[in-house]
């Protein structure tokens, strides 16, 4: 069976699950919950992007040139940005478990807005991902060399 890098959609969709629990536990008011499973959220998130940045984008770097919508500095630079905002939510988690009332509430509003533009970033980079650079992966790699990089990826079959 051909192995295909849109596979890795499957770790997209696993992430944006766990965030969206993340911000279940945020309008429940359950900040340490919020906390945990933020961080749940940031170790899948982050070892993905390592594997990506450390594994796929050098072998897309090396054999593709002037992609549209796909320098290798826009993939990058999302990463970046994504990790900030991470960061970012971390620090105001922190914050947070020392209000309560109305107070508390008012930070999660403010906190679900800065995730509302961190949504659309993720968004954004998931299809340019998806549109762009797997397919482009899946073209100017051999069989063997896919399923290799898969298995490095973490995802060593089609049903795992
Ligand atoms: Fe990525
Ligand atoms: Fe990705």
């Amino acid at each position: 069976m051909s192995r295909s890098f849109l596979e890795l959609l499957a770790v997209h969709e696993e992430a944006d699950e766990l965030f969206l629990r993340h911000q279940e536990a945020l309008l429940s008011l359950d900040i340490q919950s919020a906390m945990s499973i933020l961080g749940r959220y940031e170790g899948k998130l982050l070892a993905h992007m390592r594997d990506e940045e450390a594994l796929l984008l050098p072998v897309y770097q090396a054999r593709t040139k002037d992609v549209p919508g796909g320098p290798l500095e826009l993939f990058l630079g999302e990463h970046r940005k994504m990790r900030g905002f991470i960061e970012e939510f971390h620090a105001t988690l922190a914050q947070l478990c020392a209000q309560d009332g109305s107070t508390l509430k008012r930070s999660v509003i403010g906190l679900l807005d800065r995730q509302c533009m961190y949504k659309h970033l993720v968004e954004h980079h998931n299809l340019r991902e998806k549109n762009i650079l797997y397919p482009w992966l899946d073209r100017i790699t051999s069989e063997e060399e896919r399923a290799e990089l898969l298995v490095r990826c973490g995802h060593p079959s089609e049903t795992a």
